[in-house]
């Protein structure tokens, strides 16, 4: 699907540009070859929509292969560290953010100390640098949200995020489209109004 995606609208919009300096210098036969090779690409198009409507877009089943293999399994699941514990942001802001390396260091300075990947965390955080995360979740730009509000209400992180503390490598599990949060909102009695996500 990625490759998909990545060669074959580029080949497509490629062909069109290539085609349109003809057009240009050569009036006389337009409509004719137009339609012949609009139908197509006007084809190809919808095809292309739908099918970035039902998986990019919906990005269900996401699941990045991350710099260090950080397990929520492990630290959610059998050691059952909160999810505040490394995600405050959550209860305060915008985003929920990823903890820094040095709320991991809190545990990694002693705790499996002679493993490669720690030891490969220990040297990021020793130099100043963040671990270069993959992102995996997100809306548009054009979306108002907050997790402050949602964790204010009580709702868990499991809702929209799935059994994060039974994943090894953290993927989406529910699709974070409008019909999702609209669902919700009227269940809740939350406002449904056009302008409440779209500003
Ligand atoms: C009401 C649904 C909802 C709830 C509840 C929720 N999230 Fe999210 N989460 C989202 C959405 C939507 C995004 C993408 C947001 C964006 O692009 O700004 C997201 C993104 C994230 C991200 C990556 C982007 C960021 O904000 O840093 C993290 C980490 C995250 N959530 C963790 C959590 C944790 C931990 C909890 C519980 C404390 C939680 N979420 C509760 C819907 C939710
Ligand atoms: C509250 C303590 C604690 C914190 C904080 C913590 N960890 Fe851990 N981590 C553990 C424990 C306990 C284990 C499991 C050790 C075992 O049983 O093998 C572990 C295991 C790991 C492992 C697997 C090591 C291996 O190869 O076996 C990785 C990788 C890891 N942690 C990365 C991180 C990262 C990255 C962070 C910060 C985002 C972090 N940890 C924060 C306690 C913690
Ligand atoms: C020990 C620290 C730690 C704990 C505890 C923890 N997380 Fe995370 N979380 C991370 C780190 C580090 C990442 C980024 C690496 C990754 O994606 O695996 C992350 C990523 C995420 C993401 C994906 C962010 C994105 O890019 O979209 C979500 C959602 C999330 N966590 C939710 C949770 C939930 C829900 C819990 C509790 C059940 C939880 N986390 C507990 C450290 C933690
Ligand atoms: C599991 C239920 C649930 C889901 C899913 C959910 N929300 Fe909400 N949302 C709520 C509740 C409850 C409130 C609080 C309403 C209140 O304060 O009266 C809220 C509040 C909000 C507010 C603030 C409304 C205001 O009046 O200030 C916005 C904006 C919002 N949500 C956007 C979103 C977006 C965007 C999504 C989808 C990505 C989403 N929500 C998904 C339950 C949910
Ligand atoms: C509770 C939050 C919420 C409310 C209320 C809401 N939207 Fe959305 N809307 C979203 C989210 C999240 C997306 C982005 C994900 C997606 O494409 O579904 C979105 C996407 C859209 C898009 C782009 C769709 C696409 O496929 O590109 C349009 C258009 C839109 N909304 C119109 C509306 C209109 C009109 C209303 C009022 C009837 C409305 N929205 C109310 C959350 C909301």
């Amino acid at each position: 699907m990625t490759l998909f995606t990545i060669l074959f609208p580029r080949g497509l919009f490629r062909a069109a540009a290539d085609r349109r300096p003809i057009e240009e210098v050569d009036p006389g036969n337009l409509s004719n070859a137009t339609a012949k090779r609009t139908i197509p690409v006007v084809l190809a198009l919808v095809v292309l929509g739908g099918w970035a409507f039902l998986d990019t877009f919906s990005n269900v089943g996401y699941a990045p292969t991350q710099p260090i293999p950080f397990s929520h399994l492990i630290h959610a699941g059998t050691n059952k560290i909160p999810c505040l514990y490394c995600h405050s942001n959550a209860e305060r802001s915008r985003y929920a953010t990823v903890p820094p390396a040095a709320v991991c260091m809190n545990c990694h300075t002693v705790v499996r100390t002679e493993r490669p990947t720690i030891q490969q965390l220990t040297q990021l955080y020793q130099a100043g640098k963040s671990v270069p995360w993959v992102r995996v979740h997100r809306v548009p730009d054009y979306v108002y949200f907050s997790h402050q509000w949602h964790v204010a209400k009580g709702i868990e992180c499991q809702k929209c995020h799935g059994q994060v503390q039974n994943m090894d490598v953290i993927r989406q599990s529910t699709s974070l489209k409008m019909g999702m949060c609209i669902s919700c909102h009227r269940q809740e009695k939350a406002s449904v109004e056009c302008n409440t996500c779209h500003v």
